[in-house]
């Protein structure tokens, strides 16, 4: 936050230049001038005693960091499910398109960083096969674990390493979640730090031009591949300015990378997770990340405690519910930002909605042709590579979860790209691809959100829960 202003004076030109009539940018109005002071974090008086992997959990923090526990504490108001919408009810092409893989079971709106060990062990897509890998973007615990322990941890059984972290209570809320230590040194919350390796290392040596106060969010707010060796949480990145879906889908493709194989098509699948980072800092970056903004100035906003004195808000909502930040910082230059986003959340909403359901009807179709028998060789690997790749710029849009805000230019990109390839694969297929042709698979007795405590353990059928990677090229680097 504090180097903005200088960012911000710097990139007026850029904003003038940009000119954007729809914002209606009319100054370059620095959020100093709104007179809430900037926040100064101090280094600790002491530091509290560590838990037994090494890390000093959030509420140890508390006496010498009141308020940004406080704000921090807020984010279990996030009662996820409650509320939480469906989302493969909502857009049954994840059904079809991700048949075969976890997210076709189960798909909703996130829950607040403070419940993520809950979350992780109550969705309907965990099973028995998962392993501690997804625990990476769940607890500081564990990057502390491997660092004493090795890369083992990463394949241990996920529900036993839970039930390590809280104590055999099963009782999530005894456990560390998503903590100070994630994103701050472990000794002294007032300064940022990068807790994941595989992320520093994927950033690569342009890292800087990124400040760390969103760096820290891509950690775990980014696509990820798993090491097939090691078993580690990795990235198809090494550079930070080339973190871009099509720089993505191009490293797969070169390191064969499979995340499950479709099986009625035999099309080697990818999934994208939530690319938040590339969507704001992928490529030149956004218009926003341009003018210097980042993560924490949008969904971590300055506020003051009854002493005056600024702190950071620890809690991480929308910027959109935070009507002070609306008046004193965004709608200095932007007319009716509220406005602006639903209007982004409606193309998103449209344009990947249709894309997807276009591209699960391609699916179909190809299922119906390898059945008959009607395609091979070449021109079936390429039907197939078409699968691929269309539902990977689907995923991409569908996947990142500010539905549009944070890059309409770019959703618009990846699904330009997807009907592109849709358009070539219907020419194969010889069958028009649409998205009223396809027929949805959602069955709504499968990972609904209707699930009670008892679920931490989720009764799944083994045979349908083992993910099928039986390829040569999914052994070496796919998730097994
Ligand atoms: C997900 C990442 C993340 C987590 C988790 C996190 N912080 Fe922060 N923290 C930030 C960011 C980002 C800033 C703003 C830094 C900036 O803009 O330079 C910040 C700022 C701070 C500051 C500096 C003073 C201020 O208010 O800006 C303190 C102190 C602090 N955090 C304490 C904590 C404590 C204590 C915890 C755990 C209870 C915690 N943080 C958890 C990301 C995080
Ligand atoms: C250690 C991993 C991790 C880091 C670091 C992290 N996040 Fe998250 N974030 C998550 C996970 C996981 C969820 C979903 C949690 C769930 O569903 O339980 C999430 C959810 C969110 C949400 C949605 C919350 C809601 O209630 O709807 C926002 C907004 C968010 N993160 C912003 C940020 C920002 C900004 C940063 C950086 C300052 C950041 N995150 C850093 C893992 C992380
Ligand atoms: C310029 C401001 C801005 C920046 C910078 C920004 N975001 Fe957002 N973000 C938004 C807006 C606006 C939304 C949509 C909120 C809404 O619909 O209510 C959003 C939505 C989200 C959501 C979905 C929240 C939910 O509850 O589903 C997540 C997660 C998120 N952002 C994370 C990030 C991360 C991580 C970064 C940095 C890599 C980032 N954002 C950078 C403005 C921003
Ligand atoms: C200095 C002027 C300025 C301020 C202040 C400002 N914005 Fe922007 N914002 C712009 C411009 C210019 C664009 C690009 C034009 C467009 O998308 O219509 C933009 C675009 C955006 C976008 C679309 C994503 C992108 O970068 O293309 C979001 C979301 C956004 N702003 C959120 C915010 C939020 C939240 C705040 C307050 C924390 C804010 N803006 C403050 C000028 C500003």
């Amino acid at each position: 936050m504090k180097h903005k202003l200088t960012k911000k004076a710097v990139t007026c030109i850029c904003v003038l230049a940009i000119g954007v009539v729809s914002v209606g940018v009319y100054a370059c109005a620095p959020k100093a001038n709104t007179g809430v002071p900037t926040p100064v974090g101090q280094s600790p008086e002491y530091v509290p005693e560590a838990n037994q992997y090494g890390v000093v959990e959030a509420k140890d923090w508390a006496d010498q960091y009141p308020d940004q526990y406080a704000s921090f504490l807020k984010n279990n108001e996030n009662t996820w499910p409650e509320g939480k919408a469906n989302k493969n009810e909502l857009y049954p092409e994840m059904v079809t398109l991700g048949k075969g893989y976890g997210y076709a079971k189960f798909f909703s709106e996130p829950g607040g960083h403070t419940s993520a060990l809950y979350t992780v062990t109550h969705n309907g897509r965990i099973t028995e096969q998962s392993k501690t890998q997804c625990l990476a973007c769940k607890t500081p615990n564990v990057h502390y674990q491997v660092a004493a322990e090795g890369n083992d941890v990463w394949k241990t059984n996920l529900y036993e390493q839970v039930d390590e972290y809280t104590d055999g209570t099963k009782d999530v809320s005894k456990g560390e979640g998503i903590s100070c230590a994630n994103c701050h040194e472990n000794n002294d919350p007032s300064q940022l730090s990068v807790l994941r390796a595989d992320w520093k290392r994927a950033m690569g040596e342009n890292a800087d031009k990124v400040p760390e106060s969103a760096q820290v969010c891509g950690q775990c707010h980014c696509d990820y591949s798993m090491d097939a060796q090691t078993g580690e949480p990795t990235s198809p990145y090494d550079d930070v300015t080339k973190m871009t879906p099509d720089d993505a889908l191009q490293w797969y493709d070169e390191h064969n990378y499979v995340d499950w194989t479709y099986k009625s098509t035999g099309a080697k699948m990818l999934a994208v997770r939530h690319s938040e980072f590339e969507y704001n800092y992928g490529g030149e970056g956004n218009h926003m990340a341009k003018l210097g903004y980042t993560c924490s100035d949008c969904h971590m906003a300055v506020e003051t405690n009854d002493q005056g004195e600024a702190y950071t808000s620890h809690f991480w909502g929308s910027p959109l519910d935070n009507e002070e930040l609306l008046e004193n910082d965004c709608n200095t230059c932007h007319k009716d930002l509220k406005a602006e986003v639903q209007a982004k959340h409606d193309e998103w909403q449209e344009k990947t909605h249709e894309v997807g359901q276009r591209a699960a009807c391609y699916v179909q179709n190809l299922e119906k042709a390898v059945a008959a028998g009607t395609i091979s060789g070449e021109q079936l690997e390429r039907a197939q590579y078409i699968q691929r790749a269309a539902a990977f710029y689907w995923n991409s849009s569908y996947a990142e979860n500010s539905k549009g805000a944070h890059n309409i230019d770019l959703v618009r990109h990846v699904v330009d790209q997807a009907n592109t390839l849709l358009d070539e694969g219907d020419q194969i297929l010889g069958v028009e691809s649409t998205a009223e042709g396809f027929v949805s698979e959602y069955d709504p007795s499968v990972g609904t959100l209707d699930y009670g405590s008892d679920h931490y353990y989720n009764q799944q059928d083994p045979e349908t829960a083992t993910q099928d990677y039986g390829t040569e090229a999914a052994e070496k680097y796919g998730n097994q």
